[in-house]
């Protein structure tokens, strides 16, 4: 079973009915990751996985009907070539939705730097199945759009709610079940910054470097158990409120993830010296009694994790952060 084969029996197919469609969807930065995929034609994943929601960050996408033989697509108000990766992306998706014979302006924005391990494709696959949704007048439930979003982007599925949300692996061999699911807890003091070391494209891109992990990292064999661990530790935190337990779990599965990424081969190393200066940095802080602590996607960027009393102490430590 293909996505398109899912998308076919789900009878959504019909021409739009409007011309333009607008919608915005938020980022999303896991605590405990997704990395890896049982089947990689329906993105799904081998675990479960938990990420917080950044409302303010994320992509705002138009769709509007062109008279065109092609698709044309805006990043930013620039036009984006049709041979790239990120074009083609954004057409298969659309193609596995498309009626007939329409096409698209695409036009989308993101607040936050493209392809650099800040979640643009989850915010960008999650707002174009938004404004699908609405563009093709589906009225589907958040659930369903979670799922079709998956096959844009993975991560994309955790992008429709606010909060803590858990991305479940699901078990239906096609993957009916595998969507976001939003956590009843809520932790409103949890604060969360982003650090750029570098805000150009990644060197792989987090499907590949997965895929070369799967097939290659000895250590990924014990990858699906720390996630059941950290899971259940993240959950029992988030229950306790315990901040400092949210923050060690959530850096310590950031560290397991890149270190079973290192051992594949060839290694996948995401992170620049810069990246581990600033990781030391954080240690040292946490040793003067500041709970800061970090998460790493793919890509040298940092995330830190802290308490929303500490933003004022944290914001001088690090001027440069963006505050999410
Ligand atoms: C490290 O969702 O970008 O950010 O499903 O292949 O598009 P694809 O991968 P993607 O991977 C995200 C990986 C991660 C961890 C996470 O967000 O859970």
């Amino acid at each position: 079973m293909k996505p398109y084969d899912i998308i076919h029996q789900s009878s959504i197919k019909r021409l739009p009915q409007k011309t333009t469609a607008t919608a915005f969807a938020p980022t999303n930065i896991a605590l405990i990751k997704y990395w890896g995929k049982r089947d990689a034609s329906l993105n799904l994943p081998m675990t479960d996985s938990l990420s917080l929601t950044l409302p303010h960050h994320g992509t705002q996408t138009t769709l509007t009907c062109i008279d065109a033989a092609d698709d044309r697509v805006l990043l930013n108000d620039k036009p984006v070539a049709t041979n790239t990766p990120f074009y083609l992306k954004l057409v298969d998706f659309i193609n596995l939705f498309r009626h007939s014979t329409e096409r698209f302006l695409i036009n989308t924005y993101n607040n936050i730097p493209t392809s650099a391990g800040l979640a643009s494709s989850a915010s960008g696959f999650a707002a174009l199945t938004l404004a699908l949704n609405d563009i093709y007048a589906w009225q589907l439930e958040r659930r369903m759009l979670s799922m079709f979003s998956r096959f844009g982007s993975g991560s994309a599925c955790r992008s429709f709610w606010e909060g803590f949300v858990l991305w479940q692996k699901g078990s239906h061999p096609y993957g009916l079940d595998s969507y976001g699911v939003p956590l009843e807890l809520n932790f409103p003091s949890v604060k969360m910054g982003f650090q750029l070391i570098q805000s150009t494209e990644k060197s792989i891109s987090s499907r590949d470097a997965m895929n070369i992990t799967t097939r290659t990292s000895p250590l990924y064999a014990a990858w699906s158990d720390t996630v059941t661990l950290h899971l259940r530790q993240m959950k029992e935190a988030l229950i306790n409120q315990d901040f400092e337990r949210l923050g060690e779990v959530a850096e310590h599965n950031a560290l397991a993830m890149h270190a079973t990424m290192q051992a594949a081969w060839p290694s996948i190393c995401y992170a620049l010296p810069e990246t581990w200066v600033q990781m030391a940095k954080v240690r040292d802080l946490r040793k003067t009694g500041l709970l800061i602590f970090f998460t790493q996607d793919a890509g040298p960027n940092l995330k830190f994790i802290f308490q929303e009393k500490d933003q004022e102490k944290v914001k001088a430590h690090f001027p440069e952060m963006i505050m999410t």
